[in-house]
């Protein structure tokens, strides 16, 4: 045969994977193929393959006469929205798209690559895991990618979509990169499956239940977006790449603003309601403020009384973090804590400012709490705010009550403009909680508790519940009316852009784990 027919027929035999009749079934399971999978990640005609002609150097159990050019994993780079991005996609109609010495040494091409240009990798994860008939040259074909998952964290962004199995150790490939994205019904991620969990501890589960989509968005946390086919997936990829830069050393891409930097919206003005104990929607806000209200939400189903997530001002990628009074009254509780903090510290990484919408009555009480540590997992939040040297913007809109206050973004932990709506309450407590720790024996002693109680109450709230005692000392630089927000952020965010801060030199810090 002629080189050129030699290559014809290697390429057409890669493209064909495990088979029609394996293909078919991915498209029965309702999943696309690996290639199609790059074909809509890419923008159209610009994907470029690599090393496809790659096979398996397994000669056990019969694995000599199965050799599939390109052996189970699509790899290559290509254009998303006109920049340049790595990508692999493991192709389960081969071996189960499970991971030999070869396919990972595939993989490991494409990141090295990756960080020595500065681009992003997205993994598309569907595969069996370990290929078992190559023992311990998969686990160290994993432990290479591993090892590069860590080095490339906060140089290269790193995206993980799972779109099938996603089982044992191999799960700890997406867990290290910055954004795990989950097709509903269609994938799954544990570390140990429903038959072992039986096995060890009796317990029966599902795989849906044990590590589906929801599972993994709503509950665990793992996941930070829940998608509902291929295609969602890689368009929601797509988005995200959007707000985010090539690498640590460049800025996040600006886009032509379509939206007035002086719009201002008169239905801020009367979204935080009268009574304190009501809530309201931090989405409003957040929709009311950004660009064309379009607001690309992290970790929608998981800790809702914590809202964070991309939008733009004025054209610039921002980071949002805001409390939720409508879940939880706004409280920061555990997982609230680190959904906040791991997001902070992403921005921090990625040169993308963080604007804090704040109305927190405190951490949550409890023991539920305390046992499980909200300590450390709150310090978390704090460390991640306080070491940020992003520029950073915090809007008060209501309560910034005791810890909770210096925790999210305050002057104190070095934010460049605090702004407070004049419905803003700062205080070391609530009104009602103070009166209870201060006069306690007094009103118990008072002829009319009822009466006496609420005097005290309404001294407390004349004095803290506004803004203008830290106005005063400085601790905000600002009063402003809630419908000049987005022109009060802007401006300030315009301010930041020549912004330049940095931490101590240390090997790296020892955030609170
Ligand atoms: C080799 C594998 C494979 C694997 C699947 N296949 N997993 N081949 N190594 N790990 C093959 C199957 O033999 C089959 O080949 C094809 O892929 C499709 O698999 P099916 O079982 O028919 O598909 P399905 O019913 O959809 O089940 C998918 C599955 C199951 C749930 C993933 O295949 C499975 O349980 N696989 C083993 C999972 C596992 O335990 N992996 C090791 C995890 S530990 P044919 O020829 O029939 O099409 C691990 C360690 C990582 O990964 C360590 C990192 C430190």
């Amino acid at each position: 045969m002629k080189p050129e027919d030699v290559l014809a027929d290697l390429e057409r035999r890669a493209d064909l994977g495990g088979g029609a009749d394996r293909l078919e079934r991915q498209h029965a399971a309702g999943k696309l193929t690996a290639r199609e999978r790059m074909e809509l990640l890419f923008d159209p005609g610009t994907f470029e393959e690599l090393d496809k002609l790659v096979t398996h150097r397994c000669l056990d159990f019969g694995m000599a006469d199965q050799v599939i050019p390109g052996d189970g994993v699509v790899s290559g780079h290509g254009l998303v929205n006109g920049r340049h991005v790595f990508a692999f996609a493991q192709d389960f109609t081969v071996f189960g798209g499970s991971l030999s010495e070869t396919n990972a040494a595939k993989i490991v091409k494409i990141m090295d690559l990756a960080l020595k240009l500065g681009a992003p990798v997205v993994g598309l994860n569907d595969s069996g895991g370990a290929r078992i008939q190559e023992g311990v040259m998969s686990l160290g074909g994993y432990a290479d990618i591993f090892l590069r998952n860590t080095l490339s964290s906060g140089v290269i962004p790193q995206i993980s979509a799972i779109m099938g199995p996603c089982a044992g150790g191999a799960v700890y490939s997406p867990a290290i990169t910055d954004f795990i994205l989950m097709v509903k019904d269609t994938s799954y991620m544990f570390v140990t499956g429903p038959d072992v969990i039986k096995t060890v501890t009796h317990e029966e589960v599902t795989k849906e239940a044990l590590g589906g989509a929801l599972t993994h968005n709503e509950t665990s946390g793992v996941a930070h977006f829940a998608v509902k086919d291929d295609r969602d997936c890689l368009q929601t990829i797509r988005d995200l790449l959007s707000f985010l830069p090539s690498n640590n050393l460049d800025d996040p891409p600006r886009v032509t603003p379509t939206d007035s930097p002086d719009r201002e919206d008169a239905a801020l003005d009367r979204l935080v309601p009268d009574s304190p104990n009501q809530p309201y929607d931090s989405l409003d806000l957040i929709h009311a403020v950004v660009d064309d209200g379009y607001f690309l939400e992290v970790h929608q189903y998981f800790a809702r009384n914590i809202v964070v997530g991309f939008a733009r001002l004025d054209g610039r990628p921002v980071g949002i973090v805001a409390n939720q009074p409508s879940v939880l009254a706004g409280t920061l509780d555990i997982n609230a804590s680190v959904k906040g903090a791991r997001f902070v510290r992403f921005c921090d990484a990625f040169n993308i400012p963080l604007v804090t919408f704040e109305d927190v009555p405190g951490f949550l009480p409890g023991t539920v709490q305390e046992y499980g540590g909200i300590i450390k997992h709150g310090a978390k939040l704090l460390y991640a705010f306080a070491e940020a040297t992003v520029p950073k913007v915090t809007v008060i809109t209501r309560k910034a009550y005791g810890g909770a206050y210096t925790v999210m973004a305050s002057k104190h932990i070095r934010t460049d403009f605090n702004y407070a709506w004049p419905t803003a309450e700062l205080a070391v407590m609530g009104p009602e909680a103070a009166v209870n720790v201060l006069y306690r024996r007094e009103l118990d002693e008072a002829a009319d508790a009822i009466a006496a109680r609420a005097e005290k109450v309404a001294e407390f709230r004349d004095k803290f519940a506004n803004p203008f005692i830290a106005a005063a000392r400085g601790f905000l630089d600002e009063v402003i009316r809630p419908r000049e927000t987005r022109r009060k952020l802007i401006t300030a965010l315009r301010n930041l852009e020549t912004k330049r801060d940095r931490n101590p030199q240390k090997k790296h810090g020892n955030i609170p784990l």
